[in-house]
């Protein structure tokens, strides 16, 4: 008689969520004003920063970048797929073509204007962070109330 066999040991690995805007330290909430669509020049892409409203002493700000494409605007995470730092932490810093593409001012990897896909550099294919946004009759831009 044999004894059984042990089965057979599965390495599981949780699988890694991807990451959304509003599980980044310090988002802010849904409704919150980023600015007026007149700040936003057609073609520019605008370091912003903003403050959750719980950091009322402003310490811990929200970095994202604001594109305008015609009358089309999209916001992503100041965060790097790379190493998530930063593309660029000040507005002077930050090198882009526009409509085309931002491109990380560390080591340069290229990320797509339109959906924020790296297409050259050290993280190709992966992605900025998108933030959905609504902008009101008035041209005030805020975050999508819905995620
Ligand atoms: S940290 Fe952005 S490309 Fe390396």
């Amino acid at each position: 008689m044999t004894e059984p066999r042990p089965a057979p040991t599965v390495a599981i690995q949780a699988a890694q969520a991807p990451l959304v805007w509003h599980a980044l330290p310090h988002a802010p909430l849904p409704g919150t004003l980023l600015g007026h669509m007149d700040e936003v020049p057609d073609g520019q892409a605008l370091v912003r920063q903003v403050f959750a409203a719980e950091d009322s002493a402003q310490q811990h700000p929200f970095k994202l970048l604001l594109l305008r494409s015609g009358q089309n605007i999209r916001a992503y995470a100041n965060r790097c797929a790379h190493f998530g730092v930063p593309l660029a932490a000040r507005q002077e810093q930050l090198k882009f073509q526009p409509h085309t593409s931002i491109s990380c001012n560390v080591h340069y990897a290229r990320y797509r204007w339109s959906d924020g896909v790296c297409d050259k550099g050290d993280c190709e294919g992966e992605s900025l962070i998108a933030i959905p946004l609504q902008v009101d009759a008035q041209g005030r831009i805020r975050i999508a109330q819905t995620a």
